[in-house]
């Protein structure tokens, strides 16, 4: 089968296409046929060698299919030749998904939402995977709360402006002035601009001096040390990105703040929910591009300059646009 692979770390020439053996399903596994993919800020870090020690060379790295099952392997009684289905492989443990062909154990994979094309549920289930474990499972976020999403364009932000309004919060987040509409568009309440605006101050000034219940970090860095002045008393801060730089406390121990880190993890039950969601019409990946499995270094060199035109996600066609 064909896949994009690295045998070194580096820019986006690092990656190669190579014919490799089509894997095989073992007990328990499933071996799906990859119609489409995605790019996610985690295969970039992989790609230039943010986490060394963690992948080992050669790597297949890509961490979204939407396909159909090929084949299944013992015990597997979920699923069966012929289903369309979709998930996250597990991230830093075997191959992922910048290849035609991926097994996976049964128990991370969902059927894929049928409102959504491949291209679309490809585009999903990372993100919406995050946003579902920041949002529902530790900020527990509650009806008639506010939220402030950092970085509301993004492929895991845009989903997530969706799915706190589809829990009934009042949502606001910060992205540059170009995609206010886009925000909007999500069903945003208030849109802050990045470059221009200071957050704290905005969010202040819309919540009357109380700050929001809940704040989801896409952004980290000084983005995340200054968070903490944006939050009500008792408020909850979740960050998904990997901290690099020490954090001064203390304006989260005079709001009595509590701090939750998400490293995404996978489950069918998450994508069950997130795909009712959809046939619900509360949540819709945007695909903003959409590129081949051969163009996934230029897919690549796209999210890293995020230019000014890319909002929500970049999709992979592994199978041609015409059936993706
Ligand atoms: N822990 C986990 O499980 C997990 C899962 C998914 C993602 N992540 C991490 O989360 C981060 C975001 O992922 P993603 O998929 O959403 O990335 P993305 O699609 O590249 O989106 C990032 C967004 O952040 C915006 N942005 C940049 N600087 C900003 C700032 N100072 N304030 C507000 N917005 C800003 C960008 O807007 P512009 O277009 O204006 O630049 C862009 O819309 C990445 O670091 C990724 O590795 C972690």
């Amino acid at each position: 089968m064909k896949a994009i692979a690295l045998s070194t770390f580096g820019g986006p020439d690092a990656f190669e296409l190579c014919e490799v053996p089509k894997p095989v399903p073992g007990p328990g596994q499933v071996l799906v046929r990859v119609h489409a993919t995605s790019i996610n800020p985690l295969d970039y870090q992989v790609r230039r060698g943010d986490y060394p020690s963690l992948v080992q060379l050669p790597a297949i790295t890509g961490h979204d299919v939407s396909g159909v099952v090929e084949a299944v392997g013992a015990g597997v009684t979920a699923f069966a030749p012929g289903d369309e289905v979709w998930y996250t492989p597990q991230i830093f443990h075997g191959a992922g998904s910048y290849a035609e062909y991926h097994v996976a154990a049964e128990n991370i994979i969902g059927k894929k939402p049928a409102a959504l094309s491949h291209l679309e549920a490809a585009s999903l289930s990372l993100v919406g995977g995050t946003a579902w474990e920041a949002l529902v499972v530790r900020a527990a976020l509650r009806a008639g709360e506010s939220i402030l999403v950092h970085g509301g364009a993004g492929g895991v932000g845009h989903v997530a402006i969706q799915l706190a309004k589809s829990m009934g919060a009042r949502v606001m987040t910060t992205v540059r002035e170009a995609n206010f509409e886009f925000a909007c568009s999500m069903g945003a309440d208030v849109v802050i601009d990045y470059q221009n605006e200071d957050y704290v101050e905005a969010v202040m000034r819309e919540t009357a001096g109380h700050g929001v219940d809940v704040v989801l970090d896409t952004i980290g860095g000084d983005t995340l040390s200054r968070t903490p002045e944006a939050l009500a008393q008792l408020g909850r801060l979740v960050t998904i990105v990997d901290i690099a730089q020490p954090q001064n406390l203390i304006h989260a121990w005079g709001k009595n703040a509590s701090y939750h880190f998400v490293f995404t993890r996978q489950n069918r039950g998450k994508l069950n929910e997130l795909s009712a969601l959809v046939e619900r019409g509360r949540l819709r990946p945007h695909v903003g591009a959409t590129y081949s499995l051969a163009d996934i270094p230029l897919a690549h060199a796209r999210l890293e300059s995020r230019d000014n035109g890319l909002r929500g996600k970049i999709a992979i066609a592994v199978v041609p646009p015409a059936n993706p």
